[in-house]
């Protein structure tokens, strides 16, 4: 095997012709503002709606970043600009529906496009099992309005439940329905083999719900794409809104109880909350002018979405003390720990819709990467099967289903956005290295989108997101490793030998 094999790259058109068959009638009827309305509805999510509330508070991980949370944001919106420009050259260049992985194979070779594939499933699924939890705290909360429930044991996972009972050891006085709720969870679970039995009973369910409509074929529709987003507006809006009237101004002080390093920490998390935009360019395919239109509203999603994640952590944090929000439903926490019950049913109502339209999205989207990663021979060719009747890779739709599922159940919220977002991170860092790379080696490849002031910007794209890695826990980077090191074995066992690419040359 010679090192240079290893970095055999894909003729970057190659891919032009051949994706799933679902995708093949797309027409060309996207313009900006649609495609801004498919960033926003796969960046607006569990970050916001889940993640925000630990960034502020805090959590064993992190320190919380208060009131100044705001700051994070700014920070990271920045970060992610960088990456998109870096995305948009890349997209408007590979005009097929794709991805860091389609990107990374016509740079930098087969290998790193392998182990970008293998990361990609840490953004998609992963990141998905995150979004499980999120809605499956929302649609507690919702199910409480109506005096309904699930057992607590059913309703979260381990972790939370032994959190939540140390801090009503410690604080007997604590009245959080939700915290109240995980704890007994702890005490109430039945045993087996000396094991306490608890698991997230509605994150399963809705992760087979979604798994199901995407089976049977569900076809992207900007009409509803753009329903949700207005829908996932208005929810933040109202609480934006509403929240604005009970805002007690004590609350914003301390504004940096942990001060940089609460900021740093709290940036880490929240990226997590943009996590998405990268969804814009794999519509290329779609878009009427996509060299004009998708550097255009990947910089529109981001900054819209940065203003509206800014006002409401602005709100949120000036409802309840920043220590009070460090639940997987703070939005609606902050307005039940307020006594506004009425108004939490509403958020939780419409948060329950928003977080499902981002799962479907993910779950849309990683079957789509592991089609990609089997038509090129790095996967066995089962996983590119499409179905007879359906026209949906169902094979790997039901794979990622039962994946995000069995963890969904027994996952910690904030360790796997943790370990999402260093995949991510990951991914965005190879994707500016990337443009980089071929502007050296194919200087005058036509690209209709050129990223400003190249030299700049990718390095700044690297550095800010490479900083963002390190605020990660340590065991996040051991888990991150761990999962590259897997991919590299099965890399070595199969995808090294049945590479299409290599049989070709051969
Ligand atoms: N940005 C997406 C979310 O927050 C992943 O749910």
């Amino acid at each position: 095997m010679s090192l240079k094999q290893l970095f055999e790259r894909r003729r970057i058109d190659s891919g032009a012709s051949d994706h799933l068959p679902m995708s093949t009638e797309l027409h060309r009827s996207l313009g900006v503002w649609q495609l801004t309305a498919l960033g926003i509805g796969a960046i607006v999510g569990a970050g916001i709606f889940s993640g925000a509330g630990t960034a502020i508070s805090g959590g064993p991980n992190h320190l919380g970043a208060g009131p100044a949370l705001v700051v994070s944001y700014i920070l990271v919106a920045i970060a992610c600009g960088f990456a998109a420009l870096c995305y948009a050259e890349f997209a408007s260049m590979i005009p097929t529906a794709g991805s860091a992985y389609t990107y990374a194979y016509a740079t930098l070779g087969e290998l790193v496009a392998w182990i970008i594939g293998w990361d990609l499933i840490i953004e998609y699924a992963v990141g998905n099992i995150a979004v499980a939890v999120s809605w499956s705290a929302y649609f507690q909360t919702l199910l409480r309005g109506f005096g309904l429930g699930f057992p607590e044991w059913l309703a979260t996972d381990s972790r939370t439940a032994f959190q939540a009972y140390k801090s009503v050891q410690a604080d007997p006085t604590i009245s959080a329905s939700a915290t109240l709720d995980a704890a007994r969870a702890w005490t109430a679970a039945p045993e087996v083999f000396g094991f306490p039995l608890i698991f997230n009973l509605p994150a399963v369910l809705i992760v087979a719900l979604i798994t199901w409509v995407l089976v049977i074929g569900i076809r992207e529709s900007a009409w509803a794409n753009g329903a949700m987003v207005v829908l996932k507006l208005a929810i933040l809006f109202f609480f934006i809104a509403v929240g604005a009237f009970w805002v007690r101004p004590e609350n914003w002080t301390p504004f940096a109880p942990n001060g940089w390093p609460g900021i740093t920490s709290g940036a880490a998390l929240i990226f997590f909350a943009y996590i998405g935009f990268d969804a814009v360019s794999t519509a290329a395919e779609e878009a009427k002018n996509p060299q004009r239109d998708m550097p255009r509203a990947m910089m529109w999603s981001l900054l819209i979405t940065s203003i509206i994640y800014i006002v409401v952590t602005v709100v949120m944090t000036g409802l309840v003390p920043w220590t009070d929000h460090g639940t997987a439903d703070p939005l609606a926490q902050a307005f039940t720990e307020r006594g506004f019950d009425w108004a939490a049913g509403i958020i939780s109502f419409g948060a329950v819709i928003a977080i499902a339209s981002v799962l479907l999205v993910f779950q849309l989207g990683q079957p789509r990467i592991f089609y990609a990663m089997a038509r090129d021979g790095l996967l066995p060719p089962w996983a590119a099967r499409v179905h007879p009747k359906y026209r949906t890779p169902h094979v790997t739709t039901i794979i990622t289903g039962v994946f995000v599922a069995f963890f969904a159940a027994f996952a910690n919220i904030n360790e796997v956005i943790e370990l999402t977002n260093i995949g991510t991170l990951f991914a965005f860092v190879i994707v500016a290295v990337g443009v980089m790379v071929l502007r050296v080696k194919e200087p005058d490849r036509v690209r209709p989108f050129r990223v400003p002031a190249i030299w700049f910007v990718a390095p700044a794209a690297i550095l800010s997101c490479g900083f963002l890695m390190f605020q990660l826990p340590r065991v996040t980077w051991e888990r991150f490793i761990i999962w590259l090191a897997v991919g590299l074995v099965i890399y070595a066992a199969y995808g090294y030998r049945r590479s299409r690419l290599r049989q070709e040359n051969a």
